[in-house]
């Protein structure tokens, strides 16, 4: 393994806005930091599948009064954003190391007020169509998060993702809300993402691909 990574792996277990995860242990929910008296009432955001947590970090900067909370079951990428969080003095912004599919072990029902999917893995084998992030399982545990009218966000640069998303969103009996072919077209439905440009995002722009966005309510 690369010693950057290596060094990143070691770093984040002592980073203040870091919670791992272990495999084994179901905690309490009272147990993170986002359940801090001092966090009560403040609006709860999201980033699932962070990696560097770029969105996370502009949602912080930009208001202050929003709870952001990055996951991503790789330390080594939200290491880079955790330290730029603490570099840049957001008290507003967490990270959690764990899988998707335990996030409901994390968070209160009915919690939170958006969830951000920045650029999901598409996963095109078949029989990996149910660890996509937008397929039915999934909505079930956002459903069940989501306050009353809270809103799923996709970004994606990947057609097929994309298809297969509105599909499920709409078989599943969600509502679309927004959709944009080409977010840097403009148009009423882009996002508001407050500037922030990921690292997977700067790639595929790099490469000319249009970045697609559609959100989303459920129930
Ligand atoms: C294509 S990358 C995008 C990263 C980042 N959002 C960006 O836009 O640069 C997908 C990320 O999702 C994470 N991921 C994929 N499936 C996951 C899962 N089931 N639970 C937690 N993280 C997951 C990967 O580790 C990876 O960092």
């Amino acid at each position: 393994m690369p010693k950057n990574k290596l060094q990143k792996f070691e770093r984040v277990r002592h980073l203040p806005n870091v919670t791992l995860a272990e495999e084994e242990t179901t905690p309490s929910p009272q147990a993170f930091p986002w359940h801090h008296p001092r966090y009560a009432g403040m609006q709860r955001i999201l980033e699932l599948g962070c990696g560097k947590g770029e969105h996370s970090l502009a949602f912080a900067a930009a208001s202050p009064q929003k709870l952001c909370v990055g996951v991503d079951y790789k330390s080594h990428r939200m290491c880079v954003g955790a330290e730029k969080a603490l570099a840049q003095g957001l008290s507003n912004v967490f990270f959690l190391r764990t899988h998707v599919e335990r996030i409901r072990e994390f968070f209160q029902p009915h919690s939170i007020d958006e969830i951000w999917l920045t650029f999901p893995d598409p996963l095109w084998k078949n029989r990996k169509s149910m660890q996509r992030l937008t397929a039915a399982p999934f909505l079930d545990d956002y459903a069940n998060l989501l306050v009353p009218g809270g809103s799923v966000h996709l970004k994606t640069d990947c057609q097929r993702f994309f298809g297969f998303s509105c599909d499920s969103v709409k078989r599943w009996g969600g509502r679309v809300t927004a959709i944009s072919e080409n977010v840097y077209d403009g148009g009423p439905d882009a996002p508001d993402t407050a500037g922030a440009v990921s690292a997977y995002e700067r790639a595929a722009l790099s490469r000319g691909a249009a970045i697609r966005y559609l959100a989303f309510t459920l129930g």
